[in-house]
């Protein structure tokens, strides 16, 4: 099957990560065997645990030197970490940038279902709120939050999507170059929002594909009280705006 058409090009996947000790070894090995044709990109914030060392480590044992390695220099923010991968990317020619979480929730292996739908879209979005997506082993206060924070993007900014706030996305290079990131400001989980909306703004063709997202089971979610205040008044200004 690699005719030009089902090649998307090279493929980069951009995984931040913040004390993800536990999880980085093995969530790039399941990349590594159900993509291999992708390369890598763990963007590290000065992980207190030694994540960065151990990514490092990752690396320079890749017999296809396919896994690299963003330091930078303290907890900046998954916005910002993901900003910084897509310009090491961009500035590297790659075709499609992928985000993904390092802890497992976003299974690698439902990598190729999201870049499959790349072929007819601009921007593809593992969606957990549409038929066919589910959560596993979410407190019912996370789902509610989850949910509710969707429920009120789409809304508020008027967004033809079910699952707003996911981290599971693929974006062709191009996409991404037509979204103005030079003009990001959106740190925490808010960043999402702000590309989503930013690619229906722009008429980008968006596709939501179902995944089951599996909650981690080392390590502890980033998630706290200043992102969620960040995310919804950031929200509520676009919507309001308009
Ligand atoms: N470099 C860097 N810097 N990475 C970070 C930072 C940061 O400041 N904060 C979080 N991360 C990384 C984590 O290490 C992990 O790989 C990923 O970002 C997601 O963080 P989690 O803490 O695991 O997020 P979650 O499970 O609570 O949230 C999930 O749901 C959110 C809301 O739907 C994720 O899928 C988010 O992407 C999503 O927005
Ligand atoms: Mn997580």
């Amino acid at each position: 099957m690699t005719n030009e058409f089902s090649d998307p090009g090279r493929v980069l996947v951009i995984v931040p990560t913040y004390n993800e000790a536990g999880n980085i070894a093995a969530v790039t090995a399941r990349l590594r065997a159900a993509v291999p044709e992708a390369d890598l990109l763990i963007a590290d914030d000065n992980s207190p645990d030694g994540t960065g060392k151990i990514a490092d480590e990752l690396a320079s044992e890749d017999p296809d030197g396919r896994i690299h390695v963003l330091h930078r220099p303290g907890k900046g923010g998954l916005g910002a970490a993901y900003l910084a991968g897509f310009r090491w990317g961009l500035d590297r020619g790659y075709d499609v940038l992928v985000e993904m979480d390092a802890d497992g929730s976003h299974r690698p292996e439902e990598l190729p279902r999201l870049l499959a739908a790349l072929h007819w879209s601009d921007l593809v979005l593992g969606s957990r709120w549409v038929s066919g997506g589910a959560v596993v082993n979410w407190p019912a206060s996370r789902k509610l939050l989850s949910r509710g924070g969707s429920t009120y993007s789409r809304l508020m900014l008027r967004l033809p999507v079910r699952d707003i706030t996911g981290g599971f996305r693929a974006f062709r290079a191009r996409t991404l170059l037509g979204l103005g990131l030079d003009e990001v400001q959106s740190q925490g989980y808010c960043f999402q929002v702000d590309l989503l909306r930013r690619a229906v703004q722009r008429g980008f063709t968006v596709t939501e594909v179902p995944i089951t997202f599996v909650e981690r089971e080392h390590g502890v979610s980033k998630m706290s009280r200043s992102i969620v205040v960040e995310a919804l008044w950031r929200v509520t200004v676009w919507g309001i705006r308009g």
